[in-house]
């Protein structure tokens, strides 16, 4: 049963059963605690918690899930996918145990004709949680099971979180016995290989609190209400019921194996277990990875994006080293096909990554691309570790080394034992794991810190079941509200006084809170006898609950205190103008680029905007030109500014622009700019007609990781200063080089190639001086023993290269004897110096490389080349002399 097939089944199961069908929420949901959605609850939290009203009693979905703790077990497990669907049905309040055990087990066995799975029921194990009596019965007096096939296990196992406080419960798995050849006998307590977990039915309805471990936390207290939450790993299910061995071998990563398989010219199963592995790793991560940057992670050096970066580089460098052993060019570039291929088999279940094609086969390619360099680069790093390795006498490349190499290189370990038992070394791999070590504590406590935060949501709990803050704020900039509650350093107060900082809740508020890319309002929180809060930020807390950050100027705020919160009016009408300006730049932007420009993020406040968005490769001058002129045609236009509300459907019916990967809600806000010219989702404010904005300049356009690029511009007033200040600019270069403006950069052009001109003349003339001096050094030089050192120092300015030249050509002139040439010179605060040797001196045993190595730390520097040849730079010039006399000392007295 294909894939496809198996979702199909699932979800019309539990329509036929009531359940809204909900399409899976993107991987990148906005919760503080999740690097991405683990599972299928995760967009249902907030109706667990009882936070929201869910629209629906009963739901399914089958949700995209990234797990990517265990990276390094991909492939040798055969059970993990970084990348999975989970297949679910949830109750919120309605059916509980009995009604989600029978769901499960009536699809699970189901007849295949009537839309089941087929599944002997002889094969599959309950377990239950060790108390729950009543799951065991109805699993045994309700559904058939015999007894001695319902296993009872601990919390670890059957007492389901999300691992961080928030909803859980009491759990029942379903095992599948995939038979004696997989492992021994005794159910899932015995081997979890041979039965393989395919469902967990979670009875959620606890709350739990902090914790260390897995299953040491507090359980808070009940949830509102019953709920269930199952998750069915859709890829163990066709596993099964494709009857292959582990999940890469289903229908939807076979054909990537495939794919790798033919481009790198090594067989899969034949044998060799390291390349299987390597193959899997290929399927895997390159799904994963397509996923994620269809969702809008784009590759970076942290927190998502540095996890989608590694998984890019698995792949890349597992088809490298594939290739390499398929006697292929393994620097050839492959991701396209791999990627290309990828969406086509996914994109029938997820028809985003059509949409999203292009942009993430670039992504991916523009990745391959970065880390070939990076991996040239590492190479040649690797290289110098490996000869300092053997010049110090040396068997293994340090810890460390290796260890750089990992983190700036992106190099993994086997990679660099690889290379180094190639140049035939070994490395010190307890130094490398212990780095390795440290670098994960810091990031576990990276990690808490991020928990501990969240954790202090607790205290706004109670003002959330209370219900939202009313946003007053389209209409007016002054509104009467009330204090509910005010909160210093993460506890509730009853009263603050002045000097104080701390968060203020009204029951409405005209403030906007930071959403969307506009910043939050400036303003203050007054009252009739004198009380003053300036208002500093304001945020939001689940989405609902506006958190004024404020300071007391003056009096003692009261909680139940009558105030008014007033918005700054210039602040405001700032962020407007920033806001609408946004929309203006992001609606000229697709004009000039089309419709893969998508935006990737964007920020406003009073005066500025800057737009992220996807594109390969940046902007070209007359791109940069023509957005502008489109987005200042749109101001001269003096386009009136619609907003109203309307369903999700509608609104993307209409053409409206949605910011891909955001959740919205059922009802959206779209505002609309020119009619078709600009149409968005958007919950900010803006200016009444585009006029207001004022003149839109673009002040910059750079690169913010691969495949993202950024418009920054100034709007009205600060706009016209920028320009003013670069007409100011403008006036004095004219000014000071005596031309009218408009002759500024022929003028400069020429000056430039004076100044290049003049430039070389001198540096002719420094050569010349600089042969002259060091000519005299023959004359000078004396022996050291059998040696004849010529050794000095050149005048200021030339580099190593130069001193190279001057080496090489002295040691021309002595090419006939045991010489030794020993150069130092001072370009800026560095000390260059070379050494060279004659054949005669070689022949005598001297090497240019352990001389530079010998007198390096006499000038603080270091050095390092050949037995003919070799140099260094310094930093202390006052050592030079003292280097100097160093080498004859060093060739008088062998
Ligand atoms: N939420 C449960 C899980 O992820 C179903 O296993």
């Amino acid at each position: 049963m294909q894939t496809h097939d198996i979702r199909k089944r699932f979800l019309d199961h539990f329509i036929r059963a009531g359940h809204t069908e909900v399409p899976s929420a993107s991987l990148i949901l906005d919760d503080p605690n999740l690097l991405f959605v683990n599972a299928g609850m995760v967009p249902f939290k907030p109706y667990f918690l009882g936070d929201q009203t869910p629209p629906y009693d009963r739901a399914t979905s089958v949700q995209k899930c990234v797990r990517t703790l265990d990276i390094d077990e991909v492939g040798i497990t055969t059970r993990h996918n970084t990348f999975f669907q989970m297949a679910g049905n949830f109750s919120f309040g309605d059916y509980f145990k009995r009604e989600a055990i029978s769901l499960a087990w009536s699809l699970l066995t189901g007849p295949v004709a009537e839309g089941g799975y087929g599944i002997d029921p002889d094969r599959l194990w309950p377990t239950v949680y060790v108390d729950d009596d009543e799951a065991e019965a109805i699993w045994r007096e309700e559904i058939g099971v015999p007894a001695e096939r319902i296993q009872r296990r601990g919390k670890k196992d059957n007492y389901w979180s999300m691992g961080v406080p928030g909803p859980c419960g009491p759990c029942s798995e379903i095992f599948y016995d995939r038979g004696p050849d997989y492992g021994v006998e005794g159910g899932p307590e015995a081997d979890e290989d041979r039965y393989i977990e395919i469902w967990n039915l979670v009875f959620m309805e606890n709350e739990r609190g902090e914790g260390l471990t897995k299953d040491d936390y507090e359980i808070l207290g009940p949830l509102p209400k019953k709920n269930i939450d199952t998750g069915m790993g859709v890829e163990r299910v066709a596993c099964l019921l494709q009857g292959v061995d582990n999940v890469y071998e289903t229908d939807l990563c076979k054909p990537i194996i495939d794919l790798a398989s033919e481009i790198t010219g090594r067989r899969y199963g034949a044998g060799d277990q390291d390349d299987d592995v390597r193959f899997r790793v290929v399927a895997d991560h390159a799904r994963t990875a397509a996923m994620l940057i269809g969702d809008g992670v784009v590759p970076s050096n942290d927190g998502r994006g540095y996890v989608l970066r590694r998984l890019l580089r698995r792949v890349i460098r597992s088809m490298r080293l594939l290739s390499a052993h398929g006697d292929r060019d393994s620097t050839a570039p492959s991701m396209e096909r791999i990627i290309t291929a990828v969406i086509d088999l996914m994109a029938p279940s997820y028809p985003e990554l059509e949409e999203q094609r292009e942009h993430i086969v670039s992504v991916a390619a523009a990745e391959e691309n970065t880390f070939g360099r990076t991996l040239a680069a590492g190479s040649r790093l690797f290289s110098e570790a490996a000869e300092a390795t053997r010049s110090a006498g040396r068997a293994a490349i340090s810890g460390s080394d290796a260890f750089a190499l990992h983190d700036t290189y992106g190099f993994p370990i086997d990679l660099t034992l690889e290379m180094a038992a190639e140049a035939g070394l070994e490395v010190d791999r307890d130094g490398f794991s212990e780095l390795m070590a440290q670098q994960r504590r810091r990031a576990k406590d990276d990690a808490n810190a991020r928990k501990s935060s969240h954790a202090d949501h607790s205290v706004y709990r109670e003002f959330l079941d209370r219900g939202p803050t009313v946003f007053t704020g389209f209409d007016e900039l002054v509104s009467e509200a009330r204090v509910l509650g005010l909160v210093s350093a993460g506890e509730r107060v009853r009263s603050a006084s002045p000097g104080t900082e701390l968060e203020v809740i009204l029951d409405r508020s005209p403030l906007y809170a930071e959403s969307g890319g506009q910043m939050a309002d400036q303003g203050s929180i007054t009252t009739g006898d004198g009380v003053r809060l300036a208002v500093k930020d304001v945020q939001k807390v689940g989405k609902k609950l506006w958190l004024h950050r404020v300071v007391v100027d003056a009096g003692e705020i009261v909680e139940g205190d009558e105030v008014l919160a007033s918005v700054d009016a210039g602040w405001r009408h700032g962020a407007t103008q920033g806001h609408s300006g946004t929309h203006l730049v992001h609606a000229a932007l697709r004009q000039v680029l089309g419709p893969t420009a998508t935006q990737a993020g964007s920020l406003n406040r009073p005066g500025y905007l800057r737009f992220d968005f996807h594109a390969g490769a940046g902007l070209t001058e007359s791109q940069r030109e023509e957005i502008e002129q489109i987005a200042n045609g749109a101001v001269e236009a003096d386009y009136a500014v619609n907003t109203f509300e309307t369903d999700l459907a509608k609104a993307k019916a209409m053409g409206a622009m949605a910011l891909f990967g955001e959740n919205y809600g059922d009802r959206v806000r779209v505002v609309e700019i020119g009619g078709p010219f600009s149409m968005e989702l958007c919950g900010g404010t803006h200016v009444g007609s585009s006029a207001q904005i004022g003149p839109i300049t673009v002040i910059g356009e750079s690169s913010v990781g691969s495949g993202t690029r950024r418009v920054e511009a100034y709007v009205g007033m600060d706009s016209f200063r920028y320009l003013s200040r670069e007409r100011a600019l403008m006036a004095g270069l004219a000014a000071s080089l005596k031309v009218p403006s408009d002759q500024v950069p022929d003028r400069v052009e020429q000056l430039v190639l004076k100044l290049k001109e003049a430039e070389k003349t001198v540096e002719a003339l420094r050569a010349e001086q600089a042969r002259a001096d060091v000519a005299g050094l023959i004359d000078s030089a004396v022996s050291a023993g059998d040696t004849l050192v010529v050794a000095g120092r050149v005048g200021d300015g030339v580099d190593a290269n130069g001193l190279r030249g001057l080496v090489a050509d002295l040691r021309g002139r002595v090419a006939d004897r045991n010489a030794v040439v020993a150069l130092f010179s001072t370009a800026g605060d560095k000390v260059p110096f070379a050494i060279g040797t004659t054949e005669a001196a070689r022949d005598a045993g001297l090497k240019a490389g352990d001389l530079v190595r010998e007198v390096a730390p006499l000038v603080a520097g270091r050095g390092g080349g050949k037995p003919d040849l070799a140099q260094g730079s310094g930093s202390d010039a006052s050592g030079i002399d003292a280097a100097l006399s160093r080498v004859r000392d060093v060739i008088g007295t062998r």
